[in-house]
């Protein structure tokens, strides 16, 4: 796409414009436009190809048959901010006011857009894990911040402390939190948090933290950062229904944080969306107040899936560390004599009839290095489809 001056500085600083002023399609998009054209299995983007709960889907329907079709609140329904609260404190002890605490949002990332865009001054600081999930550097550029990153390594892609400490300064206005983390899968310890919210106390920053996968999680428990002791008053916490229900096309997401950081982030959603998703917003709630037992379940057919396709991976000559949660898995394409994972992904659709995603799409390009041989592929799929990807894979290592 060429862009002949349309562009202001910071829209060109966040979207990571190249010096010939064009707009390069993401690895994503990339990818993507392979799978369909090459009509391979698509294990690139993360989203099911499985309805969820029934509940959840009947409660959409009768909302939009009942009338529920015109704007919502500002705020979010009654029903779902209080569903909300509801489910802080019944997984996690977490008391929460529904009229005070509670926004819902279009999707996790409107709340981090309205988040960081309401908490930033131009130039102030936002630490990051990395890899991080895309939309965190466009937000902050957009922002007119600056990101500054703890890398996670594999093979556990947990950050090193004495790194986090260094990066969190009186500069830092926002720690900004991902657990569990996408793209890694893995999930931050409570001593991690516990320093989290020490920096933060410390260098008087605002926590903001991504849980949108707190309920995918594979036999370790997910411990929201407002929980651990005098978090909760610099905390924002952000979650969504999409991962745990299946609903990603809904975008129906939310935060909980006190009433001061809430007022000026209301302020700005209320010119972002305003609102969204009217008849999707008690159906959430629906989805909220399910049994534990159906959160399990949810859980246990991720985990089902996660050994499928990380066997069928290991098996075909990757290197693979078991995720603890999400969505992904990651598997380092070195062993099979392959550095480049970007240039393993373009070819793997001919080699394999598989997509996935070179994980430096989620890497400051200076950093790609320590990325470099590492795929990302998403099991968020049918059991049949990862069993037939995982076939295909097999006989990799005897066509390269
Ligand atoms: C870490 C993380 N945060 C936020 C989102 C976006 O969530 P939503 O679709 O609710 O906006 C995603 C989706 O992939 C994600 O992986």
């Amino acid at each position: 796409m060429t862009i002949p001056g349309a562009w202001s500085r910071t829209a060109r600083a966040a979207m990571l414009l190249g010096d010939d002023g064009m707009l390069h399609p993401t690895i994503f998009a990339e990818m993507s436009a392979l799978a369909a054209s090459t009509g391979s299995i698509n294990l690139g983007q993360g989203f099911p190809d499985e309805s969820g709960p029934r509940e959840v889907l009947d409660a959409a329907c009768r909302a939009i048959a009942d009338g529920h079709n015109q704007y919502p609140p500002g705020m979010g329904v009654a029903v779902l901010r209080a569903a909300i609260a509801d489910h802080q404190q019944r997984f996690y002890g977490m008391p929460v006011d529904p009229g005070t605490q509670v926004l819902v949002t279009a999707g996790a990332t409107e709340a981090l857009a309205a988040t960081l865009l309401a908490l930033l001054e131009p130039g102030d600081e936002v630490v990051t894990l990395e890899p991080f999930y895309d939309a965190y550097a466009a937000i902050i550029g957009l922002a007119g911040a600056v990101h500054r990153t703890v890398r996670l390594r594999a093979p556990d892609f947990q950050p090193d402390l004495d790194e986090l400490v260094d990066a969190v300064t009186d500069r830092t206005r926002v720690i900004l939190v991902n657990t569990p983390h996408n793209p890694t899968g893995s999930v931050l310890p409570a001593e991690t948090l516990q320093l989290i919210v020490e920096l933060a106390h410390r260098h008087d920053a605002i926590i903001v933290t991504d849980e949108v996968y707190e309920h995918l999680t594979y036999d370790v428990a997910h411990v929201p950062v407002a929980t651990v002791p005098v978090a909760r008053e610099r905390t924002v916490t952000i979650s969504s229904g999409g991962k745990t229900f299946n609903t990603t096309g809904w975008k129906v997401g939310w935060l909980v944080a006190p009433p001061e950081l809430l007022g000026p982030i209301v302020a700005v959603k209320q010119y972002l969306t305003y609102v969204n998703g009217a008849p999707f917003q008690p159906a959430i709630a629906v989805g909220l107040g399910l049994p534990r037992e159906r959160f399990d379940a949810i859980a246990l057919d991720l985990r089902i899936k996660r050994d499928i396709l990380a066997a069928g991976l290991s098996a075909a000559g990757f290197g693979v560390t078991l995720p603890q949660a999400g969505y992904f898995v990651i598997a380092d394409a070195a062993p099979l004599g392959f550095d480049d994972a970007a240039a393993l992904c373009r070819r793997l659709p001919d080699l394999a009839g598989v997509v996935g995603v070179p994980v430096t799409a989620f890497v400051h390009p200076e950093h790609h290095g320590d990325y470099r041989s590492l795929v990302r592929f998403a099991f968020c799929k049918r059991i049949d489809v990862l069993e037939t990807a995982s076939a295909q894979l097999a006989g990799l290592s005897a066509r390269t």
